[in-house]
């Protein structure tokens, strides 16, 4: 494929997820609190979370090594962030949550699996085939600045998942207030870390598929915190008023 020819691709994936936030912004993506019947055959939820984040890095991983001669250490610490992020996500995240019993819709899973290849397609292709980092690039300020954001991110992101994972006991499935922390300021501190973390990427990067996947991500993202934040103030009547959504003081 010519560097035209996934440019292209690549742009359209991109209005794609303009086009899917808009829809998210009416319709919350059914799971977690905002399950619901009426979307087909469940699957378990933890077994739901490893299935549809794990693809995604092994079709990146599958065009790194098919095209391991044109890498260098530069590749392979952009590539390196990417997969910690998901190992994460995919084998630590979802073994953590206090989630027993609950299912997940197997077409949330479906169009999570899709995401994911999608990206990680657009990535592995990009290391795989277009990219040429030379060794110095770890000197650059982007590279450097997208780096501390990425960490900054991911640490807020986890702190925060942790901490929602522990409002409940092992065996619960309730709800409660939030509270302490960037709590005091917005609903989704997590979302808001996730965010941050892919912007930093997408910096670190400097290249279009990072950048698609953090449009991406914001696209599932915002929708997903107004909708929570939303249901929170339905939920809890003495829910704090000054609290934003996600970002502090603007939504
Ligand atoms: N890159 C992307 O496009 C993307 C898309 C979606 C999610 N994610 C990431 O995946 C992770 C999970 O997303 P999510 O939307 O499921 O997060 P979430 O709704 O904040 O839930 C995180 C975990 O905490 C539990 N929880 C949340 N609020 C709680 C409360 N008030 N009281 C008790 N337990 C609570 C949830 O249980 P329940 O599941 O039972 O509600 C879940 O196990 C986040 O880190 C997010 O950034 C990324």
């Amino acid at each position: 494929m010519t560097y035209e020819t996934y440019q292209h691709l690549i742009y359209s994936w991109m209005v794609l997820g303009v086009v899917i936030s808009l829809v998210l912004l009416r319709v919350a993506a059914p799971f977690g609190r905002h399950t619901t019947s009426g979307w087909g055959p469940m699957i378990n939820n933890r077994m739901g979370w490893m299935v549809m984040e794990m693809p995604g890095m092994m079709l990146l991983m599958y065009f790194v090594i098919t095209n391991i001669t044109s890498q260098n250490i530069v590749t392979g610490v952009l590539v390196g962030f990417y997969m910690f992020h998901y190992i994460n996500r995919a084998f630590v995240y979802s073994f953590r949550i206090h989630t027993r019993g609950k299912k997940i819709p197997a077409i949330v899973v479906c169009f999570g699996i899709c995401f994911n290849l999608v990206n990680g397609f657009f990535l592995g292709y990009y290391f795989g085939h277009f990219a040429q980092y030379s060794l110095d690039y770890f000197i650059t300020p982007q590279f450097i600045a997208g780096t501390a954001l990425f960490g900054t991110g991911i640490y807020i992101n986890w702190k925060y998942d942790n901490k929602l994972i522990h409002l409940r006991r092992s065996g619960d499935t309730g709800y409660v207030i939030p509270f302490g922390g960037l709590f005091e300021w917005v609903s989704c501190p997590n979302l808001l870390g996730e965010i941050i973390e892919w912007s930093g990427y997408a910096l670190l990067c400097w290249n279009l598929p990072a950048v698609s996947f953090v449009v991406w991500t914001a696209a599932n993202l915002i929708p997903r915190a107004l909708s929570h934040h939303k249901w929170y103030k339905k939920r809890f009547g003495d829910y704090p008023e000054e609290r934003k959504a996600l970002f502090p003081f603007v939504l």
